[in-house]
């Protein structure tokens, strides 16, 4: 295990609540604030468009990030395209294949709405999206089996359920695709820094910088296993290597894919956030994941009148207390011990309503979270199961 106490003075806000909603977003480490304050105080510049010291400084650092996610991931730089999240790194496989009527998409229903809007969008250009569905919060590779016709295109399936936390048989789903010679693409917005991953039958993996990776906000990446499978999505400054009026030469991947003046103070963050992650290890991040969500499991489930939906041992720790809509309670929890939880349908709408028409409460822990943290959420809402 590591060094749990150095770790938390890595986040001064970790003292000041209870912070269990990391499957929203993480909290960043000071290393990424501060390599965010350099940026701006000491080199702040454009990415990839200046002779002078300023840009290429940025550039390098900008880069550096590049490095870092390719070896995290053991994946060739050139394959790793920055974008502000996973959703949009799902938005651009689903923009970037190039569709006819009839084809058709298989996701599922555990998925989040980042992993579901993009393919049900384009049903205004004929596409059928089909929805696999989950037996105990897993997606079987046989009902993925089931839908798969000559008609369709592209597989896509979470890793992790964002609400559920139950790690999906992604390699042998991805098995199925590929004997029908159908390409793969998971969101990996809860898995990625959080679980070991493999990514070599991958064809496409949405990253999220801001969750498991500890970076922060508008920061994710898209790995494409064929750097060159899609078109772009975005057309603008930064991704050509020569345009006239008749005619535009792109800069090949990842420069093509990433037009616009990106997010480069965040994707700067984000490489000295994915260190830390280095450091602690992420066997060591899932083990400790998973005995604060078993811990908080076994504490709550015994709680009378809730009603836990998540398996024991998942990080994601999804719930209901008898009495209390799931906004009220998140708000509580807040108001009496400054817990943050997330509540609703947690942009999975069609999983949470067939747990609950409310939707839920979900508390979610990070590898900064500590058993004390765990137990204090307990006895809170224990102490408010008691009160009604
Ligand atoms: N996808 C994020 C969540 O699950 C926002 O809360």
């Amino acid at each position: 295990m590591y060094d749990l106490k150095k770790l938390r003075a890595e986040f001064p806000i970790l003292g000041k609540c209870v912070y269990l909603d990391s499957a929203s977003t993480s909290q960043t480490p000071k290393r990424s604030v501060e390599a965010m304050v350099e940026y701006f105080y000491e080199y702040a510049a454009n990415h990839g468009r200046g002779a002078h010291h300023l840009a290429r400084r940025t550039t390098e650092k900008y880069e550096e990030t590049r490095d870092l996610l390719g070896k995290f991931l053991e994946v060739p730089r050139e394959n790793l395209v920055f974008t502000r999240n996973t959703t949009e790194a799902i938005n651009m496989v689903a923009r970037g294949l190039c569709w006819k009527k009839g084809d058709e998409v298989i996701t599922t229903v555990l998925d989040h709405h980042s992993n579901m809007l993009p393919w049900m969008a384009l049903r205004n250009q004929g596409v059928k999206v089909k929805v696999a569905p989950h037996k105990e919060g897993y997606i079987t590779p046989e009902s993925v089996a089931e839908l798969i016709t000559k008609k369709t295109k592209i597989v896509a399936v979470t890793w992790m359920p964002n609400i559920l936390g139950t790690i999906q048989p992604i390699e042998a789903i991805a098995k199925i695709a590929h004997d029908a010679g159908i390409p793969f693409i998971s969101d990996g917005a809860q898995a990625v820094g959080h679980i070991p991953i493999k990514t070599s039958f991958i064809d496409y993996l949405a990253i999220p910088g801001h969750k498991g990776l500890l970076g922060p906000q508008g920061t994710g990446a898209l790995y494409m296993k064929d750097n060159e499978s899609l078109s772009c999505s975005l057309h603008g400054g930064g991704m050509v290597e020569k345009v006239t009026l008749e005619e535009v030469d792109l800069l090949p991947p990842p420069a093509k894919y990433e037009p616009g003046t990106p997010n480069i103070p965040g994707v700067i963050g984000l490489g000295r956030a994915i260190e830390l992650v280095n450091e602690l290890t992420v066997p060591l991040i899932h083990s400790h994941e998973l005995n604060l969500g078993k811990k908080m499991w076994d504490l709550i489930s015994g709680i009378e009148r809730v009603t836990v939906y998540s398996p024991k041992g998942s990080p994601v720790v999804s719930f209901n207390l008898e009495g209390w809509l799931p906004n009220a309670l998140a708000r509580e929890l807040d108001d009496r011990a400054k817990i943050c939880v997330r509540s609703g349908m947690h942009c999975a709408e069609p999983l949470a309503r067939s747990l609950s028409n409310t939707g839920t409460v979900r508390a979610s822990v990070g590898c900064y979270n500590d058993v004390e943290e765990v137990q204090i959420f307990a006895d809170t809402l224990s102490e408010i199961a008691g009160q009604k």
